[in-house]
């Protein structure tokens, strides 16, 4: 039987995992996308974002703002793809993606043999993003298993619940998440995180950079996604997993926008651009 209810329409913070599939719908369309996502433009347009209608606001900070946070979703998804061939290819075949929003991977990358890929977020995207999915007749390319809980509470009993073994390695994917979490409640996804990676586990996070809520965020329009920004990268955020047992490495959007041939435009405000790229390795 197929279901032919209209998606539940987006709303509050997950509203913001459609606007970033809207992002990459529109790199899509480029000659030298950085990569392909041909379920973004559906996500999109469930959630009244596609033929992608808001032009550029005419305020030059407003307008900055917008490209600025949309070259992020850019760049850092270049860096998560990366990241997770690498550990496929170092043998890992658990992938959780926490906050998976509208996160296409399962569908777009290509999966050795035996991968089990997790997708956990709150049921209201979940739902969104399978009835886009029936509509678009998706087939995943790995073992796709949602496991809807909030993030807050009990996920890793969800997740293992759902399949999850922490006693084999997962490499875990926090793609525009910590932004909007508590500092407290960050710590404790990261304390949880690493008591269910077995050694050889491997993490890729993104963190608001120093200075992007007071740069950015704060004169938000309401509603908007930087408007709901909570916390910012640690002052040391390698020092602050090696606490938590990950040997980690953190990039700049700058510095791997130009390693992928994608420089930025406008000279950033350094410290005001969103972003700050952690990858991990546990130790
Ligand atoms: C900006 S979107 C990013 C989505 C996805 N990671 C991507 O990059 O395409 C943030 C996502 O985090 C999810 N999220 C935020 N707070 C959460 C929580 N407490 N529990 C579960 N998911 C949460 C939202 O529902 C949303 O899908």
């Amino acid at each position: 039987m197929t279901d032919e209810r209209e998606p539940v329409q987006p709303s509050g913070v997950w509203a913001t995992a459609v606007g970033v599939a809207r992002v990459r719908a529109l790199e899509s369309e480029r000659e030298d996308a950085l990569f392909r996502d041909p379920l973004a433009q559906a996500f999109a347009a469930a959630g009244g974002l596609w033929p992608s209608s808001s032009p550029l606001p005419d305020d030059e900070t407003a307008r900055r703002r917008r490209l600025a946070v949309s070259f992020s979703i850019v760049i850092r998804t270049k860096y998560l793809d990366d990241l997770l061939l690498r550990a496929s290819a170092s043998g890992v075949r658990q992938v959780v993606l926490l906050g998976a929003g509208m996160d296409s991977r399962a569908f777009r990358m290509d999966w050795p043999e035996g991968t089990r890929l997790f997708e956990v977020d709150t049921a209201a995207p979940l739902d969104f993003k399978a009835s886009v999915l029936r509509q678009e007749r998706a087939v995943a390319r790995c073992e796709r298993i949602t496991v809807a809980v909030d993030l807050r509470e009990d996920w890793p009993a969800a997740l293992t619940a759902a399949g999850h073994d922490p006693a084999t390695p997962t490499v875990w994917i926090a793609e525009g998440l910590l932004i909007y979490l508590p500092e407290d409640a960050v710590e404790l996804l990261l304390a949880r995180i690493s008591t269910q990676s077995a050694p050889g586990s491997r993490m890729g996070l993104t963190l608001g950079s120093r200075g992007v809520i007071e740069g950015i965020g704060a004169d938000a329009e309401p509603g908007s996604p930087a408007s709901m920004w909570v916390s910012e990268m640690p002052d040391d955020p390698v020092g602050w997993l090696a606490g938590h047992g990950w040997q980690a490495d953190s990039h700049t959007l700058h510095e791997r926008a130009a390693a992928y041939g994608r420089p930025v435009s406008t000279p950033p405000q350094r410290e005001k651009q969103p972003g700050g790229l952690i990858s991990a390795v546990r130790r």
